[in-house]
C-alpha cells in the first residue's frame, strides 16, 4: 500500500520505520527541505518528497505535525489531496507548543478543527499514545496486555482499513465514535497516555467527561513543564496517577 506521512519528528519516524518494515511503500516529508529526511530514509527505504507530493496517490496520509502547522500544510495539500486518501490526524492541542487556536479554545473538537483547515474528512488516532510505547509497544494478537487505540472518525470503511493497519503495528484498535465525539480521545481524557487494554478503553471513552478532560489536560501540562525531561514510564506514570488509574 501506498503510504504519506506529513512530519518525521517522534510520531512520524515511527510510523515511517513501523509502515515501512510492514512492506508499505511510504512517502515522507517535513518542514525542512528533502535533504533533512536522508538518514531516516536511509534506514528505511522510505521516499522523501516535498509536502505537495506527498499526498499523491497515497492510500494514507498521517499529519504527525503540532496543530499550529495545520493551515500551513492545509495551503500545499490543498492542489493534490484526493477524496480517497485516508487523512489520520495524530495531533492533539497544546497550547505552550501552537499558541492559542481560538475556535479550539471555544470548544471545537480538535479533530473537526483539522478536519476544516484541510477541508477534508479525518479519522483520529494514534493522539492517545506516547511516542516511547508506539515504538515499542506493540504485542501480538490475544496477549493479555496489548495496548488498546481509538479510532474515531465518520466513516466506517476508513476506520476499519486504519483499524487492520494498526493491528499489524501490535496494537488493538477500536471504533471510538464520530469525529465530534473524538473530544474522548483528547488530551486529559481518560484513555489519553494511559496504557489501556481493550475492555479499559471502551470503558474509558464512555467515561470521559469534557470539563474534566480540560482541567486535567491544564494540570498535566503544568506538571510536564515544571519538570522535564521525564522518562516515558514517568509520564505515564504520572498521567495515570491524575486519572486515578491504580490498577493494572
Ligand atoms: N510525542 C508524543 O509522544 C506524541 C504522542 C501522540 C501524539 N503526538 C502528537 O503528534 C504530533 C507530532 O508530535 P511529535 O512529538 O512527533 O512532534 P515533533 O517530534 O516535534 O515533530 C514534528 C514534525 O512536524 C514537522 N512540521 C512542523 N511544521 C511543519 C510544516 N509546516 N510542514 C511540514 N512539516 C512540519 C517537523 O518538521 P521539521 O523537522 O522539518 O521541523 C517535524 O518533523 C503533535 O500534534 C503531537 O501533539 C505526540
Amino acid at each position: 500500500m501506498n503510504i504519506g506521512v506529513i512530519g518525521a519528528g517522534k510520531i512520524g519516524s515511527i510510523l515511517v520505520k513501523n509502515f515501512t518494515r510492514l512492506g508499505h511503500h511510504v512517502s515522507v516529508a517535513n518542514k525542512q527541505d528533502v535533504n533533512s529526511l536522508r538518514k531516516l530514509c536511509h534506514a528505511t527505504g522510505a521516499q522523501a518528497v516535498t509536502l505537495s507530493e506527498v499526498c499523491q496517490n497515497v492510500e494514507f496520509l498521517f499529519l504527525c505535525v503540532p496543530l499550529v502547522a495545520i493551515p500551513e500544510i492545509a495551503r500545499s495539500l490543498k492542489p493534490s489531496l484526493t477524496f480517497s486518501t485516508i487523512v489520520v490526524d495524530t495531533g492533539n492541542y497544546f497550547p505552550p507548543r501552537d499558541g492559542r487556536i481560538e475556535e479550539i479554545e471555544q470548544g471545537q473538537v480538535e479533530s473537526v478543527w483539522v478536519a476544516q483547515q484541510i477541508d477534508h474528512p479525518v479519522l483520529k488516532a494514534f493522539n492517545s499514545i506516547i511516542d516511547y510505547y508506539l515504538e515499542n509497544g506493540g504485542l501480538p494478537p490475544d496477549s493479555p496486555d496489548r495496548l488498546s487505540l481509538p479510532v474515531s472518525g465518520d466513516s466506517a470503511e476508513a476506520k476499519n482499513k486504519l483499524l487492520h493497519l494498526i493491528a499489524a503495528l501490535g496494537f488493538d484498535g477500536f471504533d471510538a465514535g464520530s469525529l465530534k465525539e473524538s473530544w474522548r480521545q483528547q488530551m486529559g481524557t481518560p484513555i489519553y497516555c494511559t496504557n489501556l487494554t481493550r475492555s479499559q478503553a471502551i470503558q474509558a471513552i464512555k467515561n470521559a467527561n469534557r470539563e474534566n478532560s480540560i482541567s486535567l489536560r491544564e494540570i498535566r501540562t503544568k506538571k510536564l513543564l515544571e519538570s522535564s525531561p521525564r522518562t516515558p514510564e514517568e509520564v505515564l506514570k504520572m498521567t495515570r496517577e491524575l486519572q486515578g488509574i491504580t490498577n493494572k
